[in-house]
């Protein structure tokens, strides 16, 4: 049965025996927000401040970091494929990435010198759209895969770069498997957003691109009046996009970070899980892991962000489908004068979550040991909109997943 299921971090190593973040610092926010500045599209999302929507759940401050907005992708994704090919290229040409702007890896002189690059990944879909849309603005090609069951939408906004893609009868984590498999038998380009061994430059450059996102956000916090957040609830699939948030709030802010949450669906609770046992190591999900929230259905946490997820985090959080379900309503239907926020499967479950914690009895005890109250200014990242228009709807529209006990 799908429950609300949490666990207080108890692995975290003692200062000086944490992984490091010296990949994530505020030089390499710098570098990467440079790099992302240079494209056409650039424009910073929105943070949305949802002042009624706090106060309705006795919190001091909510804030919605809105990707939806990134490069009219409608997902954060886009951020760690460009810059991951941007330093891949940026190698290839034996040149600094500073030095490297997205204009000049686009011109005829450039793509001569560099030849023609198929770049290859998995994806569920947010993740392969990007690195296929960066591949077609730098005029070199992409294939992606994506798992069973995949949404045919996603697919076809992939296809429409003009990468080659397809749907496999495989789970995420074994789609994974296959493109690494097929890009190297085919002198492809894996550009993967998990890592392994053997593997791991690639992964780390995703991860950094998503620094952008995170720099921004706290830039706007400081536009809008708002001190730092106290809280940060973020949802993971494999984890890079919750390694880089806390890589850099922990290189920021040391001991004085925010209390932070990390947040799954039941189905592929594989971080909430490691955290369990309790050893410090990561445990695995398998199967199909159906759950509506398609960007979050990864089973197996990348080592990278696992470790610096085990030194960092407060609290691993699995929730039922309907968690999400209610945050889409939420934020799709806001309070007062608060700005609107189209939100998809992935990318409303920490709103939904944060509802939930501040209302239901049964989460009292969740709620205090993270310190929620009236003081609290929370951060979340909406991570996608409306990626899946139809579902989206049936979801909004039709009240599909209801809360239950809810009418
Ligand atoms: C919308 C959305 N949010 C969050 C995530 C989770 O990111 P990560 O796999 O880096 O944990 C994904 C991953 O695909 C996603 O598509």
């Amino acid at each position: 049965m799908e429950t609300f299921k949490w666990k207080v971090n108890s692995t975290a190593r003692k200062e000086g025996e944490k992984a490091s973040v010296a990949f994530f610092t505020k030089e390499v926010a710098e570098k990467v927000r440079n790099f992302h500045q240079g494209f056409d599209l650039y424009r910073p999302t929105p943070l949305r401040v949802l002042n009624h929507l706090a106060k309705h759940m006795g919190v001091s401050g909510i804030y919605v970091k809105d990707e939806s907005y990134r490069f009219g992708l409608n997902s954060f994704k886009a951020l760690g494929g460009s810059y991951a090919i941007g330093r891949y290229l940026a190698q290839q040409l034996t040149m600094n990435m500073q030095d490297v702007s997205f204009e000049m890896l686009r011109s005829p002189d450039v793509k001569q010198q560099i030849g023609d690059i198929t770049f290859a990944t998995a994806t569920d879909g947010n993740h392969g759209r990007g690195v296929a849309w960066a591949a077609q603005q730098l005029r070199q090609q992409a294939v992606v895969y994506m798992p069973k069951d995949s949404a045919q939408i996603r697919l076809d906004n992939i296809k429409a770069t003009g990468a080659r893609a397809s749907i496999t009868d495989l789970n995420y984590d074994n789609t994974v498997r296959y493109v690494k498999q097929t890009a190297r038998e085919n002198g492809w380009v894996l550009v993967q957003d998990t890592s392994w061994e053997g593997y791991t430059d690639i992964p780390t450059w995703i991860m950094q691109g998503y620094l952008t996102m995170v720099a921004e956000a706290l830039e706007q916090m400081q536009e809008v009046g708002a001190d730092m957040p106290t809280h940060v609830f973020i949802q993971v699939g494999v984890g890079s996009i919750a390694g880089a948030v806390q890589g850099l709030f922990a290189s920021l802010f040391n001991e004085k970070r925010p209390i932070t949450a990390i947040v799954e669906p039941n189905k592929a609770d594989c971080h909430y899980l490691s955290s369990m046992a309790e050893d410090g190591k990561t445990r695995h999900v398998t199967g199909s892991m159906d759950t509506i929230m398609a960007g979050l259905a990864c089973g197996e946490p990348n080592p990278i962000s696992w470790g610096i997820m085990r030194d960092y985090s407060d609290m691993f959080i699995s929730c039922p489908d309907y968690v999400s379900a209610k945050g889409m309503r939420m934020l799709g239907n806001p309070l007062g004068d608060d700005p609107r926020v189209i939100s998809g499967e992935s990318g409303a479950v920490t709103t939904g979550l944060i509802s939930f914690l501040m209302k239901e009895e049964i989460l009292q005890e969740a709620r205090e040991r993270l310190q929620l109250d009236e003081h609290s200014r929370i951060l979340v990242f909406n991570t996608e909109g409306d990626t899946d228009p139809e579902n989206y709807r049936r979801i909004v529209w039709d009240g599909a997943y209801p809360v239950p006990g809810i009418e």
